[in-house]
């Protein structure tokens, strides 16, 4: 990861501000999605195995809570969202 968490906010304009919190929000529960699915593949209890892959569909959940507050906030983001999905769906002919 190349941006640095716990982000120096002085560095940061408060224009900015609630955008970089959500894109770190974001990226806090990506990580944490791979962390949960990472140790769910390594348990060996079924039990465990279970709660950490409701656990990382949980923190697909916060991820899109995260992403729902950056597009209202972030509106070249709306944009460039929409303008990927569409470059995919052209791509792969959908
Ligand atoms: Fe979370």
């Amino acid at each position: 990861m190349l941006s640095q968490i716990p982000i120096d906010f002085n560095q940061v304009k408060k224009k900015g501000i609630d955008m970089e919190i959500l894109r770190v929000g974001m990226i806090a529960e990506l990580d944490a999605v791979n962390l949960y699915e990472q140790l769910a593949a390594m348990a060996e209890n079924v039990n465990i195995r279970k709660a950490l892959m409701d656990i990382a569909k949980e923190e697909k959940t916060h991820m899109g809570e995260f992403q729902a507050l950056l597009l209202e906030v972030d509106k070249e983001q709306k944009k460039e969202l929409e303008e990927g999905k569409k470059e995919i769906e052209e791509m792969s002919g959908k």
